[in-house]
């Protein structure tokens, strides 16, 4: 390990941690002897980890848009956690409604920017500063979406990942001198109630199958690896950086005018398999 990394074990706040991508994170990093602190609106979701793991999880009921809260949280989390704060894992967000920008009232842009953009930067304004000033090496990962890079119908959503994008690129050379690394993970669609939100209808499901090149969901256990990966000395030169884990999205999405990607001979109707034959080999 070299004088970069963060030290081990990780003592992570995970925002969002209630379920879904960050629930899959709290869990991996649980089972890779990490200490958590889940920070949602809902804590519930951890309610089973909590019983599982009652020394190195704590939970906070809080939105990451309220500062005061937030300050809150890194006191009472810091005094009770056997291990110094050194990971924030940025994951909490609402999901956005596709709505033509003429009948989009200005409250629903800025409800999304609110808690997917304002909510990362107040985040690492709190506990990623308390890292900064603590003199020891701390990583924070943003969970920011293939939509930053390849926009739809959901302008605000669009907006609010490309804006944590800019910002993980700004704050991981803010803070490089103090060892703070800050990078972010552009997911695909991944099977959690994010996406399988009331009303989306199975031509919709279909459609995002026929996007990704892989012809599937993606599991959060997925791209809570590469989170995992991010926080961990093994990416201890990596900063400022976005990987995408997409099943394909983004580099399938130039094959439309040559008719279209190779695709998976599916004889069964699992569309929403969140399982790929090349994971059942590595
Ligand atoms: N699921 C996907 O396909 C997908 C794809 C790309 C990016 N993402 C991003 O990954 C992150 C997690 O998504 P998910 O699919 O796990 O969503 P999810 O809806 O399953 O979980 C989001 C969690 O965030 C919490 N939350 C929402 N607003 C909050 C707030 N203001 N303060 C505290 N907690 C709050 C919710 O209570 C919920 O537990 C989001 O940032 C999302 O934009 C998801």
């Amino acid at each position: 390990m070299n004088a970069n990394s963060v030290s081990i074990p990780l003592s992570v706040v995970v925002t969002g941690g209630g379920r879904g991508i960050g629930l899959a994170t709290v869990q991996l990093l649980l089972e890779r002897g990490g200490s958590v602190v889940v920070v949602d609106l809902d804590v519930t979701g951890a309610d089973e980890l909590a019983r599982q793991y009652p020394r190195r999880l704590q939970r906070f009921a809080g939105s990451v848009t309220d500062e005061a809260r937030l300050r809150e949280i890194l006191e009472l989390a810091s005094r009770e956690a056997e291990v110094p704060l050194n990971g924030l894992v940025n994951c909490a967000g609402i999901a956005p409604i596709p709505t033509p920008i003429e009948d989009c009232p200005v409250e629903q842009w800025s409800r999304v920017l609110e808690s997917h953009l304002t909510g990362s930067y107040i985040a690492c304004k709190v506990f990623g500063a308390a890292f900064a000033q603590s003199g020891a090496p701390g990583s924070i990962v943003n969970v920011a979406s293939v939509l930053a890079h390849r926009p739809g119908p959901v302008l605000a959503y669009g907006a609010a990942k490309s804006g944590v994008i800019s910002m993980t690129e700004a704050l991981a050379a803010h803070w490089a001198a103090r060892q703070v690394r800050v990078n972010a993970v552009a997911p695909g669609w991944t099977d959690t109630p994010f996406v399988r939100r009331k009303g989306r209808s199975d031509k919709e499901f279909r459609s995002i199958l026929d996007a990704t090149p892989q012809g599937r969901l993606l599991d959060a256990a997925e791209i809570a690896e590469v989170i995992l990966f991010l926080l961990s000395p093994a990416a201890s030169a990596v900063t400022g950086s976005t990987i995408t884990c997409d099943g394909g999205y983004v580099a399938g999405s130039g094959w439309a005018p040559y008719g279209g990607f190779p695709r998976i001979p599916r004889d069964a109707p699992d569309q929403y398999a969140t399982t790929h034959p090349s994971r059942e080999t590595v």
